[in-house]
């Protein structure tokens, strides 16, 4: 399906790897529902209105379970922004001071109250859209994607008003943004938009990658579209920030449930890891779409560099990260490409989607899918009827897991 893909890692030894799949089986069976054990939440999105510009709005999304609370807010104030945080208490809310947040020094203009309360909080902030020329096969090398172009800088693209774009019963909202410069009217039809959807419930939305979300989560899908790509076949990437408050970066973790050469992608997960408990998380199947109806077969592969640190310099932009973090805080970031040299790419359609799933607590598993099943009754199972059970039921549930997902490819 990647073509020119080289294979990522070795398969461990048969033995091991029942093992390794064993116990990630136990751990599965293990999972607690989610932060602090709250099982259900209510969950509500919400826009804050600025003063005056409709652009300069935050987007709130407040996720209230029995002793815990979980908010996400989104900006486009400077580059795109997220700010998680989550609280032991049901009652906690967010407050802004906007004259304050808006000023050239916002420190304590955005906090989530009580103070006390708090007991994880993080951001990341979309700081550069990247543009590589992948024609030149000398410059393609070494997981380079190639000559890079002038990247966009997303702190100077000017946003629509996303109240808009606000539908309540999907839980979802968009920011669209544009270069407020665009010598080359590159975006003259196009523009980049971040989708942010939230979930009152566990589930997998229809559309691909299907991550499984729960009300813990929020969804974010990055779609270019129309704009006119400076070469033939551009490749595109996005630089992410997250702030740390030590040298200690988020640990980026490649998952596999299960090596299936059919579908690499179905059962891959990437995961930026959090390290202080209950962790925050960032999770996505390593892979983009080019057109509007993604199928796995057209899937374009997305390539992830580990986070590091990084000098702050361009990052302090980001007025809600400022406020609510203060000043002293250092930077990790890293990179996320889109495609590779050979197959398709953005340019097909004038169109790229890639999503994510930003969590806190205990990022979700397809537990008990049924190729979850079929493994545990191969791995446990004992011999006899269980084992001839268990391999009908695997057969079954292969022939099911794949007209499962057939009739949406
Ligand atoms: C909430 O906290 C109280 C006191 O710590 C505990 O008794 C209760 O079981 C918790 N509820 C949930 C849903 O976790
Ligand atoms: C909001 O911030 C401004 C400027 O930082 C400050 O003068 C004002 O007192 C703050 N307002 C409130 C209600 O805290
Ligand atoms: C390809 O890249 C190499 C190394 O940067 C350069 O020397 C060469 O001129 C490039 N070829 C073309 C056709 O641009
Ligand atoms: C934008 O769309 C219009 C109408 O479809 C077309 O005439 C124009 O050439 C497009 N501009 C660019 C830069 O693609
Ligand atoms: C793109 O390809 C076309 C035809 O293959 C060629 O004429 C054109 O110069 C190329 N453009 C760039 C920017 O390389
Ligand atoms: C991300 O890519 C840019 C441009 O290619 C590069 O300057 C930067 O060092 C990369 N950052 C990381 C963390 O790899």
């Amino acid at each position: 399906m990647f073509p020119g893909r080289p294979p990522a890692r070795r398969a461990p030894a048969p033995a091991l790897r029942r093992a390794l799949l064993l116990l990630q089986v136990l751990l599965l069976l293990r999972a607690p529902a989610g932060l602090l054990g709250d099982r259900t939440r209510r969950v509500s999105l919400e826009v804050i209105p600025g003063q005056t510009d409709l652009s300069q709005t935050l987007l709130h999304v407040r996720a209230v379970g029995a002793n815990s609370t979980i908010h996400y807010v989104w900006s486009s104030l400077g580059p795109p922004a997220v700010l998680f945080v989550a609280t032991d208490t049901p009652h906690s809310v967010l407050t802004v001071n906007w004259s304050c947040l808006l000023s050239p020094e916002p420190e304590g203009g955005l906090a989530v109250l009580p103070a006390q309360s708090v007991r994880f909080s993080s951001a990341l902030v979309f700081l550069r859209l990247f543009e590589f020329d992948s024609t030149n096969s000398s410059e393609v090398k070494d997981g380079s994607p190639g000559k890079p172009y002038p990247p966009y800088q997303l702190a100077d693209f000017s946003w629509n008003d996303v109240n808009s774009t606000l539908d309540p019963t999907t839980l979802s909202a968009t920011f669209q943004g544009r270069p407020t410069k665009d010598p080359f009217g590159a975006f003259t039809n196009g523009s980049l938009a971040f989708k942010v959807c939230a979930f009152s419930g566990s589930g997998h939305p229809a559309q691909l990658p299907r991550l499984l979300h729960t009300a813990d989560t929020s969804q974010l899908e990055v779609v270019l579209s129309g704009a006119v790509p400076r070469g033939n076949h551009s490749l595109f990437g996005l630089e992410v920030a997250t702030p740390v408050f030590n040298s200690e970066c988020p640990q980026l973790k490649e998952q596999e449930s299960v090596d299936d050469e059919y579908s690499p992608a179905v059962f891959q997960l990437d995961q930026l890891l959090w390290h202080s408990p209950p962790k925050g998380f960032l999770q996505w199947r390593p892979v983009a779409f080019s057109q509007r109806q993604p199928t796995w077969k057209t899937a374009l592969p997305c390539q992830v560099s580990p986070p590091g640190p990084t000098l702050t310099g361009l990052l302090s932009q980001s007025p809600i990260v400022r406020a609510f973090f203060g000043p002293s805080f250092n930077f990790c970031t890293f990179n996320l490409t889109f495609g590779d040299s050979t197959g398709p790419t953005y340019e097909d359609q004038y169109y790229l989607s890639w999503s994510a799933l930003l969590g806190i607590g205990i990022p979700p598993v397809d537990s008990f899918s049924p190729l979850v099943l079929g493994i545990m009754a191969v791995v446990l199972g004992a011999p006899g009827l269980l084992l001839i059970g268990g391999g009908l039921s695997l057969l079954l549930l292969r022939h099911r897991r794949y007209s499962e997902y057939e009739p949406i490819s």
